[in-house]
């Protein structure tokens, strides 16, 4: 990979992209930022990245933050032990490194939530450290550049891959490459569709862009579909409130606010029994539609229902708590699974 350093190098002077951690390479930000853009897409990390900094400004306000702030700042951003180990790591810096954060990629490594690539880019992009930052966009562009077929699953293949882009980095500027990659990635060798190889700085020596086979690469060893989950939603309306409740401490979406549902796609008429069984009277009931939510290893298929309750039994009640919707939006942390209900309430609630 050394010959394209230089023009890689270039190639990044001019078109580099402005972006909010770039202004400065504070450890504190380039951390942030590589948290929250991890699984989640530049665009929609800005305004994140901008709120929870003015919120959070430093590793001590990290370290103390309650819980709730925190989700709430993270909302809608999803993984969200990604935040609650951000947390964690913050009180290890405050602890054991009084504040400051430590400069070496084995440290970085023992911190919660830093892995290897996140390691990589901190020590490389705030400490100028010499070391690689290989993530989906470099497995990409590196397999594409050798026309190599490995399969990028395996972690044999990832550390061969991750050793060679670490030989190839130059002695100075190895966080300024390693964001370069990361540009080209995201800019011309892109993704999903045909890269822009005619604007690649790299294009000499491409070997899959010789060949015209770009498409080809990564190979990925085909994943287990998701599971998909059927479930019925019930947003429990009682005297302009909303019933929502706290979801387990442990597993998916764990200790984020939820309305109720209950696996399986139930109808109308079940709905009505169960509610009666249940004890709550109920003036009506509509049906709100269909929700769909990807996440990692499971989809979630959602029918939703507003059901508007008269009487309220305890056991409904003594579960989780019944809000308004002002609340929901601004102290309670909804995961976006939820989102279509949600907004739904917001919309009839003006
Ligand atoms: N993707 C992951 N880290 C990034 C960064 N620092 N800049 C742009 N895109 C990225």
């Amino acid at each position: 990979m050394h010959r394209m350093v230089k023009p890689l190098l270039e190639w990044y002077g001019k078109y580099k992209r402005e972006l909010p951690w770039r202004q400065d390479a504070e450890p504190y930000h380039v951390w942030i930022s590589e948290i929250m853009l991890q699984q989640t897409r530049v665009e929609a990390v800005k305004e994140y990245y901008i709120r929870f900094l003015k919120h959070l400004p430093e590793v001590r306000a990290l370290a103390q933050v309650p819980e709730d702030e925190l989700m709430k700042l993270w909302q809608g951003l999803g993984y969200y032990n990604r935040a609650r180990n951000l947390k964690k790591a913050a009180q290890v810096i405050e602890r054991e490194y009084q504040g400051e954060f430590p400069e070496e990629y084995e440290l970085l490594l023992k911190l919660p939530g830093i892995g290897e690539y996140t390691a990589g880019a901190i020590a490389s992009i705030a400490f100028g450290k010499r070391v690689p930052a290989v993530d989906g966009n470099v497995y990409r562009i590196y397999t594409r550049y050798f026309a190599d077929s490995s399969d990028i699953t395996k972690g044999k293949v990832r550390k061969r891959i991750r050793d060679e882009v670490g030989d190839a980095l130059p002695e100075k500027c190895a966080g300024e490459f390693n964001q370069a990659l990361m540009d080209l990635g995201a800019t011309i060798c892109i993704p999903n569709g045909q890269p822009l190889c005619g604007e690649c700085p790299a294009a000499n020596w491409c070997m899959a862009g010789k060949q015209g086979n770009m498409l080809d690469f990564p190979v990925k060893a085909e994943k287990k579909p998701r599971k998909i989950q059927e479930r019925t939603v019930f947003l429990l309306e009682y005297q302009g409130k909303y019933f929502i409740q706290q979801r387990p401490e442990k597993g998916l979406l764990a200790g984020l606010w939820e309305f109720p549902s209950q696996e399986g796609t139930l109808s109308l008429e079940e709905i009505k029994s169960g509610l009666q069984d249940a004890g709550a009277g109920f003036a009506e009931i509509e049906l709100l539609g269909k929700g769909k939510h990807i996440f990692s290893h499971v989809e979630w298929h959602m029918l939703g229902y507003l059901v508007h309750l008269v009487e309220l039994p305890q056991d409904i009640v003594s579960g989780g708590v019944l809000s308004t919707v002002e609340q929901i939006q601004n102290k309670y942390s909804i995961p976006s699974a939820f989102s279509v209900y949600l907004e739904e309430i917001l919309r009839r609630n003006g």
